[in-house]
């Protein structure tokens, strides 16, 4: 039998820290990263373009392929990736919120969910993965060796990705994130279809006061007592 790449999933709502750990675990290793908020965030972007109404599942659901070449590439210097769609960079166009929106409504759909699943786990390769997002260890990969789930309080969430979206030239107000996060927490708690839960064998970490050096030590140090690794 062939023995699958390892994976380490990190999970938990947005504004925890996962894009940067995950960024910054990814190049430590040299694994390959999977936003998968970004296929999502794709799939509401590719629905915009074909006027496709981001209610009609089936559809959308239709658009999840995984011969679409989706990148994330490292930016020398910055502490996030960027995304590319068919070499294109579209990463500032699916970071605005209203992709984020339709985004999170799709999230709903079990249609759009099935889709995007075998596309999510195309990307396990060697030598390994880091899957960021909100059921890579309950759903799309449950048997992963290391499963991380991050927490941080609704403030210090928005704080942190209004401060992410002013370093990428997106204009926001700061009530109208906060409030817009809370909604998208809930949808993505409430929903009935891999809602956002931690996976028994996670280890939930909260990153409310914690910086990311002191996030990422810990995690470099759950990784090595639980891999070999080469260094
Ligand atoms: O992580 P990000 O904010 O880019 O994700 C956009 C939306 O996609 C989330 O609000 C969430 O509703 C949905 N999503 C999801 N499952 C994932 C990743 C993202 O439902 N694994």
């Amino acid at each position: 039998m062939q023995v699958k790449p390892p994976v380490i999933t990190v999970d938990g709502p947005s504004g925890t820290g996962k894009g940067t750990l995950c960024s910054q675990v990814s190049r430590w290793l040299q694994w390959n990263l999977l936003d998968s908020g970004a296929l999502y965030r794709i799939l509401a972007l590719l629905a915009q373009r074909e006027n496709i109404d981001v209610s009609n599942a089936v559809e959308v659901a239709g658009l999840a392929r995984t011969e679409l070449d989706v990148q994330f590439i490292a930016v020398a210097g910055e502490p996030s990736i960027k995304v590319t769609l068919d070499g294109a960079d579209i990463d500032a166009q699916i970071r605005k919120e209203d992709c984020g929106n339709a985004a999170s409504q799709l999230g709903g759909y079990v249609e759009v969910r099935e889709a995007i699943l075998g596309w999510q786990r195309s990307f396990q390769r060697p030598p390994g993965l880091v899957a960021d997002g909100r059921d890579m260890g309950t759903v799309v990969f449950p048997a992963a060796e290391l499963k991380i789930f991050l927490t941080a309080s609704p403030e210090e969430r928005a704080k942190r990705r209004y401060k992410q979206l002013n370093v990428k030239g997106i204009d926001v107000s700061f009530q109208n994130l906060l409030t817009e996060m809370a909604e998208r927490d809930n949808r993505d708690k409430q929903r009935n279809i891999s809602p956002l839960r931690p996976a028994e064998d996670a280890i939930v970490i909260d990153t409310s006061a914690s910086g990311i050096e002191n996030v990422f030590a810990q995690v470099s140090a759950l990784i090595k007592q639980r891999f070999e690794l080469p260094v």
